[in-house]
């Protein structure tokens, strides 16, 4: 889920560009179905690609340490205007990454942005619009490509008032397609990325169901799909769990994990290179009944775990939906581990390794708090696997989240090769 607020109203969490490899800045002329084996902007690699937020932009940016940005977010509403951006914001993101040579994609949509995405893709005519607004963004603010989010598709486990259609899919696809063709009809000097991120399973059919062999033409619109590999497990489950296991144990009552992700992914259909792994900054928390520590292994079973405030970023909030209810997410974000003390065992937090999940967990006794979440050692984990995998790259929500001293950041930077 990418978003703001990120309120867990799920059961389960059911849940690409390819130009030539020059590193130069131009050479994609009249190649825009050309792929190799190598994404790129066109500053060159496109392997480690971080989310910027409108709402907090860090002060500081290492710009050697990232290849792109995806800039969050641009919400379309009923009519497919582009809103909730400052565009000073993003102006003078766009100036500095240029400058530093990172490129930056607006990202469409998001958790909160996708109440209208269904409706916008349900006829030619309102996907012209839709297309034409991207496009003037694109134009307006020099941006180097579009990275569309759509939580999800025809799927309940979005916020619970967007607009579903069974041809959500299908409707996705011919929306993409004109978009690949607008960007390449104009820009035919420069390659512009589009990308998507996606849930962990491929996009649901009309009966909802993930798709097992998608259409070929996704992974030739699409440069790169990046996997949000995170909230795998969370209050809405009667077991702590890890927010975001490379990997599961067939017993394990959660769905999903990164080699589960890609693996779906792949058997779709989309190549390995397009695939980029999602890496969360931040740590899932809820209030057990029952303490965690490491004789009872990460994996207790919980009659019933309750949303409790994660950390200070971490606010009550609602979906936008009429009667939906105020709830805190749980998030706890890396900045916040590390302040609180939990890498060094104080403050009453103990942190424990999940062998089974390559992630660290931790339990505050006093307050029956139960944490999830990414260190350095877990991010090395994904990261060797990204690089055995030849997979696209990762791709972190989100920068304002590392800690003062970008020790996330600079824990991944091998993915970059
Ligand atoms: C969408 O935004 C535009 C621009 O602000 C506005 O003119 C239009 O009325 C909005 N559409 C709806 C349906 O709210």
């Amino acid at each position: 889920m990418h978003g703001r607020t990120m309120i867990s109203i799920f059961v389960t969490l059911c849940t690409l560009l390819m130009c030539s490899a020059s590193a130069s800045t131009v050479s994609f002329a009249n190649t825009p179905s050309k792929k190799t084996d190598s994404a790129s902007d066109i500053y060159g690699k496109h392997r480690l690609i971080s989310y910027v937020v409108d709402w907090e932009i860090p002060e500081t940016i290492k710009w050697d340490q990232m290849d792109h940005i995806a800039y969050a977010f641009a919400e379309p509403n009923e009519s497919g205007e582009l809103k909730s951006y400052t565009d000073s914001n993003l102006e003078s993101l766009v100036t500095e990454a240029h400058k530093n040579k990172v490129g930056v994609s607006i990202s469409v949509g998001g958790w909160s942005g996708s109440k209208y995405f269904s409706l916008l893709v349900s006829s030619d005519s309102k996907i012209k619009t839709l297309v034409n607004n991207i496009m003037s963004m694109v134009e307006k603010f020099d941006l180097d490509g579009v990275n569309l989010d759509w939580e999800y598709p025809n799927d309940p486990n979005g916020v619970s008032c967007n607009i579903k259609n069974p041809k959500d899919t299908a409707n996705y696809l011919v929306f993409v397609t004109a978009l690949r063709k607008a960007l390449d009809d104009k820009y035919t000097n420069v390659h512009k990325l589009l990308t998507l991120a996606v849930g962990t399973n491929p996009f649901n059919d009309e009966k909802q169901t993930p798709i097992k062999s998608l259409e070929s033409g996704w992974a030739k619109a699409v440069d790169s799909f990046y996997l949000m590999t995170y909230d795998i497990s969370g209050s809405w489950m009667k077991q702590a769990g890890p927010n975001a296991p490379l990997n599961k144990a067939g017993s394990e009552k959660y769905d999903s994990s990164v080699v589960q992700s890609v693996q779906a992914w792949k058997s779709a259909g989309i190549p390995s290179k397009q695939l980029v792994v999602g890496i969360p900054f931040y740590g899932a928390s809820l209030k057990t009944s029952r303490a965690i520590n490491s004789a009872s292994g990460l994996y207790v079973k919980l009659a019933s775990p309750s949303a409790i405030k994660g950390d200070q970023y971490d606010e009550l909030s609602a979906d936008a939906c009429s009667g939906a209810k105020k709830s805190y997410s749980g998030s706890f974000q890396w900045r916040s581990i590390v302040s609180a003390g939990v890498m060094n065992n104080k403050n009453g937090w103990k942190n424990y390794w999940d062998k089974v999940s390559t992630t660290p967990y931790a339990f505050l006794a006093k307050e029956k708090k139960f944490l999830s979440f990414d260190d350095p050692k877990s991010l090395k984990t994904k990261v060797d696997y990204i690089n055995q995998q030849n997979l696209g790259g990762a791709m972190i929500w989100s920068l304002e989240m590392d800690d003062s001293k970008n020790s996330l950041l600079a824990s991944i930077q091998k993915v970059r090769k």
